[in-house]
């Protein structure tokens, strides 16, 4: 029986106590040094207590004793004891330390954590799916991408560069991607850019935050488009701004005069190219006096580019950023819905003042990485296969918004009104305020059926806010006529 230097009864019965043996028992030294340090901690084997020796332990638990000289070794070595030439004793502890080893070694309780004030105002909308459900808004097709040649893609770049494709890489994005966005952008967009001018980010979400990060301070304000892209209003109460709402009709963003002098802003979120969710087109009146008083009150406009590749119907919409030379606007696009999500890809154009000044914090606070993708990505731009991909998609997605818009008109027997469509992978649709919009999305859930609540992008949400924002890019345009008489009954079902 142990001599126990350490006490009562309790503890010899710890120290004899035999360990587990048997298949799927855990190896006995990593046994013996959590039950020491856990009766260490428990204070159940008190500071400067002398531990038994390794002989005589290990004849006590019937184990090597070489097993008990690692566990030992192990708990000098994490600090739990001391080993000295009078033996091994456990370490005194500081009343705090033993305050906190106290509660590490009691069963867990159920803490209460005060978070951050701003997390409050950032709530939660997300419904986790796999972008397989049908009519879920911004979601492209997945199972359409060429998967192939983006697997060949991807191994041409690892074989032409394949130690160099495993460091961190440039922290701003890999020259080659930023340089192929930067062509594209001035060819196909109307952007006036440069490569030095572009960093890549995680997707658009990481550019918002980054706009964020360098162009304000907390408290600052921050307009945002309402009815608008959650995902942005997440980025500015992240940056604990003061958002302000902004209405949106059927030309774009509303600027009351007013609010340039009573809520000057330092940033203003807008979509101008395709309205999310509206599908309104800021028009040219507003994108210059936009320009204008931005410039003149010292604000930065953030114009997020999300969808404006898959143009249904007319002329390409240039963007806002290549209007004016010096446009204080920074450019923010993604590769989500031009390529696919996960690819999470986004990137950001900084005006030249920014860049020119900002640029030496953003190669210290980002890391790069990702570089199989982005030199994969770069290389289907430069190769065509970029276009060619975003060519098929666009007939596919005038095909699938046509057959919406079809079953629509055919299907649900509800007076509504179609908003957009003129541009991207989404319809609007407004409904009355008998059919509630968030009762019919809980609904549509459950049968299989992902359309969004347009209320829920409202920030004071109005009565011609109900309606429901419905994807097409990942739904088959034959499967449209069936599910829309889904959506009909479900919503006669919530009005009745
Ligand atoms: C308005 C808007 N911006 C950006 C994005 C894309 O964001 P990300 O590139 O982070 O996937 C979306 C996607 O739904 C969007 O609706």
């Amino acid at each position: 029986m142990i001599n126990a230097t350490l006490g009562n009864p309790a503890d010899a019965a710890l120290l004899s106590s035999p360990l587990s043996r048997g298949p799927g028992a855990p190896p006995r030294q990593r046994q013996l040094i959590q039950r020491l340090k856990q009766a260490i901690l428990a204070g159940q084997l008190p500071a400067g207590g002398k531990l038994p020796s390794s002989r005589t332990l290990s004849e006590e638990l019937d184990i090597s004793r070489n097993t008990v000289l690692i566990a030992y070794e192990q708990l000098t070595a994490e600090g739990y004891v001391i080993a000295d030439r009078q033996g091994t004793r456990v370490a005194p502890l500081s009343a705090t330390a033993s305050s906190a080893a106290k509660q590490a070694a009691a069963p867990p309780a159920a803490e209460s954590f005060v978070t951050a004030k701003r997390l409050t105002r950032i709530v939660s909308t997300r419904y986790a799916h796999d972008g397989s459900v049908p009519m879920t808004p911004g979601t492209p097709a997945l199972t359409q991408f060429p998967i192939n040649a983006w697997r060949r893609a991807q191994d041409r770049a690892l074989q032409a560069a394949p130690a160099a494709t495993l460091g961190y890489g440039h922290p701003v994005g890999e020259p080659a991607l930023r340089e192929a966005i930067a062509q594209y952008l001035r060819v196909s967009r109307g952007v006036r850019c440069d490569a030095s001018r572009i960093v890549i980010t995680e997707g658009a979400q990481g550019a918002l935050a980054l706009c964020v990060q360098l162009l304000t301070n907390p408290g600052d304000t921050a307009w945002l488009e309402d009815p608008g892209y959650r995902g942005a209003k997440a980025a500015f109460h992240a940056g604990d701004l003061d958002v302000v709402a902004m209405r949106v009709d059927a030309d774009g963003i509303v600027i009351p005069e007013h609010a340039w002098a009573t809520q000057p802003p330092r940033l203003i979120q807008t979509t101008p190219t395709h309205q999310y969710p509206t599908g309104a087109v800021l028009s040219l009146t507003r994108r210059l006096d936009l320009l204008e008083r931005a410039r003149r009150a010292g604000a930065w406009i953030i114009e997020d580019d999300y969808d404006s590749e898959f143009r249904h119907q007319g002329e390409p919409i240039a963007a806002m950023q290549g209007l004016l030379p010096d446009a204080p606007v920074l450019y923010v696009g993604t590769f989500s819905k031009t390529m696919f999500p996960a690819l999470r890809l986004g990137f950001l154009v900084l005006p030249e003042a920014i860049a020119a000044q900002a640029m030496p914090s953003i190669t210290e606070m980002l890391r790069g990485g990702h570089r199989l993708e982005q030199l994969t990505m770069a290389a289907f731009i430069e190769n065509g296969q970029f276009s060619r991909h975003l060519g098929r998609m666009r007939r596919l997605y005038r095909e699938r918004q046509s057959a919406l818009r079809d079953a629509l008109a055919a299907h649900l027997g509800i007076e509504h009104e179609v908003l957009g469509g003129h541009s991207g992978l989404h319809l609007t649709v407004r409904l009355p305020a008998a059919y509630s919009d968030v009762a019919i999305v809980e609904r549509a859930r459950k049968m299989g059926m992902n359309p969004s609540a347009l209320s829920s992008f409202a920030i004071t949400p109005l009565a011609e806010d109900n309606g429901l924002v419905i994807g097409y890019g990942n739904t088959g345009a034959e499967r449209f006529p069936a599910l829309v008489r889904r959506i009909r009954e479900v919503a006669v079902e919530v009005a009745s």
